[in-house]
């Protein structure tokens, strides 16, 4: 980094947690023990985020699709972020940790909704981190929704078709409780979004690395932070110094 150049910690920082099943196949394992091995490291990342001064970590856990993989790797993967719930809130709490749900809500079981109720209603005037857990969610079904939402508005007419521009459409996402991410960083080497915070994602600043998620760590993290320290956010505009040649 240049001498005076400041070291910019992202506010916002996004993760999807790619490469579970690919690191238990390398050791002939089964892709739970992947999953298991993602938990370890998503604690690690949770606490170091935190301790980074990271405002708000939001992680990709469990997609709509992903209801479409064996029935029994969507047991154990559901059982094991409830497990987790169950266990750790305390923790999380301790250590002043905010956990929200973003996802759809509308399509889960009672027993599941008041697992995710209870981890927010704990946790819910924490002043540390926003912990946001994307499960069950979908990005396109994300903006499908607030899409619906304020149509009903426009209908009800609690709302004109001039008030609707892009924060009005932030507002009905189910991450309106925080800004957009700065980062997001994509493990295990694949170069795509996978329908994770489609509208949320547009300015941010992308980093993948392949290492497999159940491996990332502090340093790791770090590297992440190093990139984007490095980044000019121009937010499609000309860079500052441009302006006064
Ligand atoms: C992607 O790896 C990972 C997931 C689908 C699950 C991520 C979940 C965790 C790390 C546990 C989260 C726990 C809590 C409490 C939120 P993959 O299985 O697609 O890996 P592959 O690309 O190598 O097959």
């Amino acid at each position: 980094m240049a001498k005076n150049q400041q070291y910019c910690i992202p506010s916002h920082v996004a993760i999807i947690m790619d490469g579970n099943g690919r690191w238990a196949q390398k050791r002939a394992m089964p892709r739970f023990v992947g999953h298991r091995q993602g938990l370890a490291a998503l604690k690690r990342i949770v606490r170091y985020a935190s301790e980074r001064g990271i405002e708000t970590l939001t992680v990709y856990a469990f997609s709509t699709e992903n209801w479409q993989r064996p029935q029994e790797e969507v047991n154990y993967l559901v059982n094991l972020i409830h497990e987790t719930f169950s266990k750790e809130i305390g923790e999380l709490h301790r250590e002043g940790v905010r956990i929200v749900l973003v996802g759809d809500r509308s399509t889960l079981s009672s027993d599941i909704l008041r697992v995710w109720d209870r981890a927010e209603r704990i946790t819910a005037e924490n002043q540390g981190m926003t912990l946001n857990i994307a499960f069950n969610y979908g990005g396109r079904t994300e903006i499908v929704n607030a899409v619906k939402n304020i149509v009903t508005k426009a209908l009800a007419g609690s709302i004109s078709i001039d008030d609707i521009n892009a924060e009005l459409i932030s507002e009905e996402l189910y991450t309106s409780h925080s800004p957009d991410p700065d980062l997001l960083i994509r493990t295990g080497g694949e170069q795509r979004l996978s329908n994770f915070l489609l509208w949320q994602s547009a300015y941010t600043e992308i980093y993948v690395t392949t290492t497999l998620w159940p491996d990332f760590d502090e340093k790791d993290f770090d590297k992440a932070l190093d990139s984007y320290s490095q980044r000019e956010r121009r937010f499609g505009k000309v860079p500052a110094k441009e302006l006064t040649k």
